[in-house]
C-alpha cells in the first residue's frame, strides 16, 4: 500500500544534501533521459512542461533540445526543489527555462503545452494513472507525453553485480525496502499500464541501465548518498541495516569491493515511455 500523496511523504526529502544527490542522479541518468526525449519526438520550438522537475536536470535537457524558439516550464510541489532549480538555471545561460511551484495534477490550469515530460515522479504517486490523466490535460491535441521511471525491483534477487557483491546486495535490498515502503519500485515496467489506464495511447518503451566498475565510477557515491538521504525514512519504517556511521564509509567500501573483484555493478534500470496524443480528442 502506498503512502498518502503529499510532500511530507515524498520519500527522499529536500535537504541540501538530497538536492546534491539529485544532481548526481542527473549525471547518471542524463544519457537515457536525452535519448528518451528525442525518441519521444521532442523538437526545437516546442513548449514543454516537466512535472516533478526537482532540481531541474530534465528541464535543462529538454530546454537544450527545444532551443531558443521553444520553452520549458518545470513544475514541482516542493519549494526547496524549485528554489534549487531556479538557482541552478541561473548558471545555464541561453536556455528558455522557468520553474514554478505547483502540483502535477493541476498542470492544466497553467496553460497548454506541446509536450508533457517527467522523470522519477510517477513512482511517487499513489495513483499515477490519475495524476498522469490530470496532468495530460495541459497537452494540446497531437502533443507528446514522455516519461522516464526506474524499475528498482529489477536488481533484486542478486541481479545487480558480476561477480556477486554481498555489500552491493545489501545496498540494493535496503534501498528497495525503503523506497518500496512509500513508492512503486516497479514503476518502470508498469509505464505501459499507467499510460493506458490514464487513457493515453499505448506507449513505445525502452530500458537502459548504467553498468560500471573501476575506481572512478560515480555509482559508489550515488548509492551512499541516496542511502544517507533515506535514513530518516528508513527509521520511520523500522528498517535497519545502515546508519550515519556506516554510510560515511560506504562509498569507499563499495569502491574497494568492486575494484578488488574487477567486476561491475548495475544501477537501477530506467524505462523510457512515450506516445503522441490523437490530433482529435
Ligand atoms: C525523485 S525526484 C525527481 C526530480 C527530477 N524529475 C529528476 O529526475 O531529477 C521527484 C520530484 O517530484 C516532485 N513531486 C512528487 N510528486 C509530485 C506532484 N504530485 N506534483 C509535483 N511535484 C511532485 C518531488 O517534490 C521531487 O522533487
Amino acid at each position: 500500500m502506498l503512502a498518502e500523496h503529499n510532500k511530507e511523504h515524498y520519500v527522499l526529502g529536500h535537504t541540501a544534501r538530497e538536492l546534491d544527490r539529485l544532481d548526481l542522479q542527473g549525471v547518471i541518468y542524463e544519457g537515457v533521459t536525452r535519448r528518451t526525449l528525442l525518441a519521444g519526438g521532442l523538437r526545437p520550438g516546442m513548449r514543454v512542461l516537466d512535472i516533478g522537475c526537482g532540481s531541474g536536470d530534465v528541464a535543462r535537457l529538454a530546454a537544450e533540445i527545444v532551443g531558443e524558439t521553444g520553452s520549458v516550464l518545470g513544475l514541482d510541489m516542493d519549494e526547496q526543489a524549485i528554489a534549487s532549480a531556479m538557482a541552478r538555471a541561473a548558471q545555464w545561460p541561453g536556455l528558455n527555462l522557468s520553474f514554478r511551484l505547483g502540483e502535477a495534477s493541476t498542470a492544466a490550469s497553467i496553460g497548454q503545452f506541446d509536450a508533457l515530460i517527467g522523470r522519477f515522479v510517477l513512482m511517487h504517486q499513489p495513483d499515477p494513472a490519475t495524476v498522469l490523466a490530470q496532468a495530460v490535460r495541459a497537452v494540446r491535441p497531437g502533443g507528446l507525453v514522455i516519461f522516464v521511471e526506474s524499475h528498482m525491483a529489477a536488481l533484486l534477487n542478486g541481479r545487480h553485480s558480476t561477480p556477486f557483491s554481498p555489500l552491493y546486495d545489501e545496498v540494493v535490498r535496503w534501498k528497495c525496502a525503503v523506497v518500496g515502503a512509500v513508492a512503486d519500485i516497479e514503476a518502470g515496467y508498469r509505464l505501459r499500464q499507467t499510460f493506458v489506464a490514464a487513457g493515453l495511447p499505448a506507449p513505445q518503451l525502452h530500458a537502459e541501465a548504467v553498468v560500471e566498475g573501476g575506481a572512478d565510477s560515480v555509482l559508489y557515491r550515488y548509492m551512499a548518498e541516496s542511502i544517507r538521504s533515506m535514513l530518516p525514512m528508513a527509521a520511520a519504517h523500522q528498517i535497519t541495516g545502515f546508519d550515519e556511521a556506516s554510510v560515511d564509509t560506504l562509498e569507499a567500501r563499495l569502491r574497494e569491493d568492486v575494484v578488488a573483484s574487477g567486476g561491475v555493478i548495475v544501477c537501477w534500470p530506467a524505462v523510457g515511455a512515450w506516445c503522441q496524443l490523437p490530433e482529435k480528442l
